[in-house]
């Protein structure tokens, strides 16, 4: 039986390779730059892929190439691409008994790259919201260790509670990452839950939306995130690494130096990797942030949210550099 359960979103990812000369500089734009195409016009794509993705699902395969037994919890469509993702996370051994098949098309996202790497997406977000927590069988979870939220969106948002509190009433430790729809819902709304949790996965925007503090005042955002609840904050800035507090002990771990060809899944490869460190480890911070590390490093390499995942074996930990110091 699963002995960590993974929430979230599974999608029907679909990338396209877009010639680079449809990437214009524009000052309309926040990034500078646009994608532009003649309206009416047809694009030839110089390659394109299928895959599999949404934050439950990503860290779910984490977990399993980290050797961990892990089931999904989330629902998919009535339609081809829902059979598809239950038929590959059974096929590759990951529970799918917490799965839900709903009257709505499966989570759908076109990923656009183009040599320059940046990454722009449109999301369908369809059935993961519609997850039923009342038809969940929990009965049936027979006590995992963890719970991993990746993010819940749209009104599965209002869902956080609910699964925190089946998680604490039996003893089960919870990772979350929250998305934007919960960030909306404000620190009051939200507070009850997150005192209760033991790991809180944020990236460093989010975190300043969440905490109400300016990005560039990094201390006073995790001496914030550390008065909301007793448990390990992780804050993410992609190529700059990530910060983790333990209560006063504060972690400053680098980014590791790579070419980067697809940054999609990076945070749910660090969230899961983070986790899976912290349970092999018997809860030792700083390997949760080795592999967390080695994980995300590792998916940005390769196209794909999963591709790339590292295995149980792979190991490049001790290439690490990790500065401890303290919050005061
Ligand atoms: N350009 C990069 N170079 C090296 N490492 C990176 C880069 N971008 C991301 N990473 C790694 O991935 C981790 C998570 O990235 P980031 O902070 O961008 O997460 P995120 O914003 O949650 O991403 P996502 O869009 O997947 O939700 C970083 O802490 C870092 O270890
Ligand atoms: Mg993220």
């Amino acid at each position: 039986m699963a002995e960590i359960v993974t929430f979230g979103s599974a999608t029907w990812d679909i990338f396209l390779k877009i010639p680079s000369g449809l990437v214009i500089k524009s000052k309309d734009f926040s990034s500078g730059f646009a994608i532009a195409f003649n309206l009416g016009s047809k694009i030839d794509l110089e390659d394109m892929y299928f895959s599999f993705g949404g934050g439950g699902v990503n860290t779910a395969f984490t977990f399993l190439n980290q050797g961990l037994d892990v089931a999904y919890c989330g629902s998919v469509g009535n339609d081809i691409p829902g059979k598809e993702i239950i038929n590959l996370l059974k096929e590759s051994g990951i529970g799918t008994d917490f799965i839900q098949r709903v009257d709505k098309p499966t989570n759908n996202s076109v990923i656009m790259n183009t040599s320059e790497s940046e990454r722009t997406v449109l999301a369908y977000r369809g059935a993961s919201e519609m997850l039923d927590i009342e038809d969940v069988y929990w009965s049936d979870m027979n006590n995992p260790s963890w719970f991993y939220i990746a993010p819940l969106s749209g009104k599965l948002s209002k869902s956080t509670e609910a699964i925190v509190d089946f998680a604490k009433k039996n003893k089960i430790k919870v990772a979350i990452n929250l998305g934007n729809s919960q960030i909306a819902m404000g620190i009051e709304k939200l507070g009850p839950s997150l005192k209760r949790v033991d790991v809180l996965l944020l990236n460093l925007e989010e975190a300043s939306l969440l905490t109400h503090i300016p990005e560039n005042d990094e201390i006073g955002i995790m001496s914030e995130l550390n008065k909301i609840h007793n448990g390990i904050n992780v804050v993410t800035k992609g190529a700059d690494g990530a910060l983790v507090s333990d209560k006063d002990v504060l972690y400053n771990a680098f980014a590791c130096r790579v070419k980067v060809v697809d940054k999609t899944g990076a945070g749910d490869a660090f969230g899961a990797g983070f986790v899976s460190g912290l349970i092999k480890s018997n809860n030792n911070v700083e390997w949760g942030i080795r592999r967390a590390i080695a994980n995300a490093t590792s998916c940005i390499k390769v196209p794909g949210a999963i591709n790339g995942l590292l295995k149980e074996n792979d190991s490049f930990e001790d290439k690490i550099k990790i500065e401890k110091g303290k919050i005061v």
